[in-house]
């Protein structure tokens, strides 16, 4: 396999919160030497109970927090060192759905679509342009111009999903994506997730609750006292 299809290499993962309890100092151990690997193009869904550091390990996959030992590489690479680097490699490599949409509430949502290719450097007209592109292709073309408070949960969670896509990045971290959803509105928004993700090809790592979300993906891990194991193939990955 090449590095380039192996689109996230983590080995033995650790990581502790640290914490000042008075003169004290306390140490949360989350992980416990945690490893995953995900090729471009797969599905894997992350279960466990609240808690457990899901949350955790996405937020490290994608260069927002850092580990405190172990490998980690993305397509065969360690992730850039400073801060600022690190910033620029997940703009462009990175896409992110939480369970709260996260739009800024006074941009409209293909401006909060264009956002990120503007601060890239993408001329306003070109990043409002792919906006209303994937806008479409996620079944939103007449909603553009609205704001978030003028748009459903679902429309809104799309539109965060598109936001997350729209530079066509090669990892995709999802976080409780339907969590704030209704069952009904949750399986669309995974639909059309899935849907790009076969047209665009990233790899997609998402932590669910859900039973039926975790079976649309190719494996299913779970993750328990710091360190995740294979539960079995899921579904056929629909
Ligand atoms: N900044 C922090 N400082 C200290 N402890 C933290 C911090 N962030 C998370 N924790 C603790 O680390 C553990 C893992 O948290 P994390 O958010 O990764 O869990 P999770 O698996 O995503 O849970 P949930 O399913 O509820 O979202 C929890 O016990 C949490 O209290
Ligand atoms: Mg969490």
């Amino acid at each position: 396999m090449s590095e380039r299809e192996r689109t996230v290499h983590a080995r033995e993962l650790t990581k502790a919160y640290r914490r000042r309890l008075g003169r004290r100092e306390e140490a949360i151990s989350v992980l416990a030497g945690t490893s995953i690997d995900v090729l471009a193009g797969e599905r894997v869904a992350i279960q466990g109970a609240s808690g457990v550091g899901k949350t955790t390990l996405l937020n490290i996959l994608g260069g927002l927090d850092r580990p405190d030992g172990g490998v980690l590489l993305h397509k065969g690479r360690a992730l850039p060192g400073t801060a600022a680097d690190r910033a620029r490699w997940r703009r462009r490599e990175v896409g992110f759905v939480f369970q709260f949409h996260g739009l800024l509430a006074e941009f409209t949502a293909e401006e909060n679509i264009a956002l990120a290719g503007m601060i890239a450097g993408e001329h306003r007209a070109e990043a409002l342009a792919a906006a209303r592109g994937l806008l479409a292709e996620l079944g939103l073309a007449a909603r553009a111009t609205h704001y978030p408070d003028e748009l459903s949960g679902g429309e809104q969670q799309r539109v965060a999903v598109a936001r997350a896509l729209v530079r066509d990045p090669s990892l995709v971290l999802a976080d409780e994506p339907t969590g704030d959803l209704d069952p009904r509105t949750g399986e669309h928004v995974i639909d059309l997730l899935v849907a790009q993700q076969e047209r665009q090809g990233f790899a997609l790592v998402m932590a669910t609750h859900s039973e039926k979300l975790a079976r649309r993906c190719h494996r299913i891990l779970q993750m328990e006292g710091g360190m995740l194991r294979p539960v079995g193939p899921a579904g056929q990955g629909r």
